[in-house]
């Protein structure tokens, strides 16, 4: 029988697929790696079990132990499955800007959900990071910290990375994803360069965020954008900035505009990042027909857009944030 064993086995393994029309008249190929195909909906669940099972490995969580986490909320979900199936407590940290349709969904997969101001200082006490922390010392629990925890991008080195090799059959010419904490762009861009180091890693930033400044080494400064999930206000710990070989940044519009063609030209429903990082993928292919080149490049979709029911895709909730859209 083709039959699974658990659902630790169906994580990872999502198809490419090819844009034909959200890419039309280019050239090259625009791929993109189906990460809202997971079980969990999002590119998250591979660190969820990776990491949780990194810390059992550790001695760090302990049977019936608490796990704690500062999340956009997808990561949340991730270990949400692992403490289910593996039988632990979990603790999600967030800011206001999360989503609501997450921080309900986290509740109904049995989540203690701790919701914190969001638009403050990396150095607030009250930053849902720095409440992550306090809760995890308090409780005695293990903070799963994907911002510095090294298994983050260990998980996308031993596993998108090699897929996305395997698949395109080392075609690839071009890898293009956002960078939260950085486990994406880290693992498989280190991952595929180690494969073949001509190959090109293309940071897609949301406008507002202070990577592209500081990835090029000048002065950043940070401010509200919609886009969810990607783009940062401080240097995470697992972004190897030295893989990233050029920026491209995104303005809400255009991600959003990017992922409603998305929808309209492909029928795939994914949420504000994949909106962002395709589009820079096709900026970065309009960029290099100049140039005569026909590339392979592969765009990471990380979540799907049901969990943003309740901002992007409520008009009346991006009328009064994106005023004339
Ligand atoms: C929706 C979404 N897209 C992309 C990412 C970024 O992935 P990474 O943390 O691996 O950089 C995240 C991470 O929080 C996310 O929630």
């Amino acid at each position: 029988m083709d039959v699974y064993d658990s659902i630790t086995e169906l994580v990872g393994n999502t198809p490419i697929l090819k844009l034909h029309r959200f890419g039309e008249g280019l050239n090259s190929s625009l791929l993109a790696k189906c990460e809202f195909l997971n079980p969990g909906g999002s590119v998250k669940d591979r660190i969820g079990f990776y990491m949780v099972e990194a810390a059992e490995k550790h001695g760090l969580l302990k049977p019936g132990g608490i796990i704690v986490e500062a999340t956009a909320g997808n990561t949340g979900i991730g270990l949400a499955m692992a403490a289910a199936f593996k039988g632990y407590k979990l603790i999600t940290v967030m800011s206001e800007k999360v989503s609501k349709d997450k921080v309900n969904m986290l509740k109904c997969l049995g989540a203690e959900t701790v919701v914190m101001p969001s638009g403050l200082s990396r150095s607030d006490p009250d930053h849902f990071m720095n409440k992550a922390i306090a809760i995890a010392e308090e409780k005695g629990a293990w903070l799963a910290d994907q911002f510095f925890n090294g298994s983050n991008v260990e998980a996308h080195y031993k596993s998108t990375g090699p897929e996305i090799w395997k698949q395109t059959d080392g075609e690839v010419d071009v890898l293009v994803a956002g960078v939260g904490t950085g486990g994406t762009l880290s693992g498989a861009g280190k991952y595929l360069k180690e494969m073949k180091p001509s190959i090109k890693v293309i940071l897609a930033d949301p406008e507002g965020s202070m990577l592209k400044a500081m990835v090029e080494g000048k002065e950043a400064t940070s401010s509200s954008y919609l886009v969810e999930g990607i783009g940062q206000d401080f240097m995470p710990g697992n972004f190897d900035t030295g893989l990233v070989d050029e920026v491209i940044s995104v303005s809400d519009r255009a991600s959003l505009e990017a992922a409603k063609q998305l929808w309209e030209k492909e029928a795939l429903f994914v949420g504000s990042s994949s909106g962002c990082i395709a589009h820079a993928a096709r900026q970065y292919a309009i960029a290099k027909e100049k140039e005569n080149k026909a590339l392979n490049i592969v765009a990471i979709l990380p979540d799907g857009g049901r969990s943003y029911m309740s901002t992007v895709y409520d008009p009346e909730w991006l009328a009064h944030k994106l005023p004339s859209s």
